[in-house]
């Protein structure tokens, strides 16, 4: 296990917007400027770099957000995003996701990322760790992350790692429920 680095987890709100769009701008807004909308009701599909940016702060400055963000001293090295279904209701696979969702969850970890100078170190582990935590805080219930199976394939990297690893999912107690793409599982777990 990654040895954990002192990190410091924020909400993201219009008090710590700045932090968050100094990483999203360092990175280039993020998948060249998906400024973390892709699970937003609105998505990606239009709009502008700009337009993505002043939708985010929108949803910021709304309360129609729920991210956790990672700092390494007064810096954002990353951030984990999580929600009710109904906030955050663009998932990928939705039609093999469909197919088994028999009893929805009351949460789901959207989008994860770590800066590229920041990786290795534990930073998404804290992010997550951390919207877990705000998740038993807020009530607790059914948890479903949508993670890229590592296990079988060779080492990969990538920007389909936006849902998190497997293993850092197994690592915090969820278990596989069913699988929705050839490396793609929906895990659960409650707190
Ligand atoms: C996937 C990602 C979130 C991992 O972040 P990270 O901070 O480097 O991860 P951590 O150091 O906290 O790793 C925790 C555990 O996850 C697993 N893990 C992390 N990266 C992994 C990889 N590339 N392959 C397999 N397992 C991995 C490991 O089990 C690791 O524990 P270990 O270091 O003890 O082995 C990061 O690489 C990333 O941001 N990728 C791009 C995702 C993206 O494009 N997001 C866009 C959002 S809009």
């Amino acid at each position: 296990m990654t040895a954990e680095a002192s990190y410091r987890t924020r909400p993201l709100t219009a008090e710590t917007w700045d932090d968050f769009a100094a990483l999203v701008e360092a990175n280039n807004g993020v998948w060249g400027g998906c400024w973390c909308l892709g699970f937003h009701p609105e998505g990606v599909k239009t709009g502008t770099v700009s337009e993505h940016r002043e939708g985010k702060r929108a949803h910021v400055e709304a309360g129609t957000v729920h991210q956790i963000l990672v700092y390494e001293g007064d810096d954002v090295v990353g951030w984990c995003q999580y929600g009710a279904p109904g906030e955050l209701p663009n998932i990928k696979n939705p039609k093999r996701y469909e197919q088994g969702n028999d009893s929805p969850p009351d949460w789901r970890i959207g989008c994860i990322f770590t800066g590229s100078r920041h990786g290795g170190k534990g930073v998404a582990r804290a992010a997550v760790t951390a919207a877990l935590e705000a998740i038993k805080a807020a009530g607790g219930g059914v948890v479903e992350a949508y993670p890229e199976q590592v296990s079988g394939r060779p080492p990969q990297r990538g920007a389909y790692f936006h849902t998190g690893p497997e293993p850092l999912f197994e690592e915090l107690g969820f278990v596989r429920d069913r699988q929705i793409a050839k490396w793609r599982w929906v895990m659960r777990r409650t707190v």
